[in-house]
């Protein structure tokens, strides 16, 4: 009987992503809803010939020299992939493959919860309640920004940022914009504008992040940006943490340069209570909670053991082949 492939899972993942992969693999899991520490990583890697791994666990030269050179396939149960070196896979010839599309809903309509949740100032009124602060109602108590008439301005038209323009185009808004690497051909579907960075900057009553993190989106919005922005503009972000220069939002949101923040994902994860944006009533910060559905979980795992699969016996994967 020839010998199944070997497969390290570096996280305990839904079960439908596990039992595809133990129909055709032997299956090592690292059983717990816990990052695995680096040392155990390189301890259980090596002679394996599939990785299955998260955005959490760093897959960089020495993880996959502990592998061996047997490894053909690193796959990732998330979007992003900047966590794997992709230039030292490549040069190893091990595939990399990531679970887009999976998440391209849950992620798009948090996104819209946050904008919604930061510019109605919800929490703020929840916080009201919880500590008694409700009183007679007043005209001008906890006011906020409505999206009718407002430019969106959307960075990053991928799945993400095409659902995110899908979903508030029905609010009435009056022009969505948006800027990428290139124009892309489905913007018309919602009436999208490429433009500059700069003209997204300065026009947008609300800007939504949704592109990856790279060297060329790299603290892309810093205190150069936010003055370029409108006074009461939203920053909303749930691509990475690292596109903002947190720093400079702080200063932003507290001198007044822009309006107020919504952050799924931040720089670092996970940010520390003691950290100054969250002591902020104008910052609301969720914890990297963009894909937390049960749907969304248990696709992306079968799409991520799909991924290793497809591999083994030399078919295209299901999500993006990065190398
Ligand atoms: C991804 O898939 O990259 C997301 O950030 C995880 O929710």
């Amino acid at each position: 009987m020839p010998k199944l492939p070997r497969v390290y899972v570096t996280r305990n993942i839904p079960k439908p992503g596990l039992d595809l992969l133990r129909e055709e693999c032997e299956v090592e899991v690292w059983d717990s809803d816990d990052a695995i520490p680096k040392d155990e990583l390189l301890k259980h890697v090596p002679g394996i010939d599939g990785l299955l791994c998260m955005l959490t666990d760093r897959i960089d030269k020495e993880v996959l020299e502990a592998a061996g050179p047997q490894l053909k396939c690193v796959g990732t149960m998330s979007v992003g992939y900047e966590h794997i070196d992709v230039e030292e896979c490549k040069s190893r010839e091990i595939r990399v493959s990531n679970t887009p599309n999976v998440s391209t809903d849950s992620v798009s309509e948090l996104t819209v919860a946050l904008l919604l949740l930061t510019s109605r100032r919800l929490l703020e009124g929840v916080d009201a309640v919880k500590q008694g602060a409700w009183g007679k109602w007043k005209p001008m108590w906890l006011c906020g920004m409505e999206m009718v008439h407002r430019t969106i301005g959307i960075l990053g038209l991928g799945r993400i940022g095409y659902g995110v323009a899908r979903r508030l185009k029905p609010f009435g808004v009056s022009k969505i914009i948006y800027h990428d690497v290139c124009k892309v051909s489905y913007a018309d579907d919602v009436g999208a504008e490429f433009v500059p960075f700069d003209q997204l900057v300065a026009e947008s009553d609300v800007i939504c992040i949704c592109c990856n993190l790279t060297p060329q989106t790299k603290h892309k919005f810093n205190m150069v940006t936010f003055k370029k922005m409108k006074k009461h503009a939203i920053l909303i972000n749930s691509g990475r943490g690292g596109v903002v220069h947190h720093d400079d939002l702080f200063d932003a949101l507290t001198s007044g340069e822009i309006g107020a923040a919504g952050l799924d994902v931040t720089e670092p994860e996970p940010l520390p209570a003691s950290h100054p944006l969250v002591s902020l009533h104008n910052c609301i910060i969720l914890p990297h909670m963009g894909s937390n559905t049960i749907d969304s979980r248990n696709s992306m795992a079968e799409t991520a053991a799909k991924n290793i699969l497809a591999c083994f016996s030399n078919k295209d994967a299901i999500g993006d082949v990065i190398v």
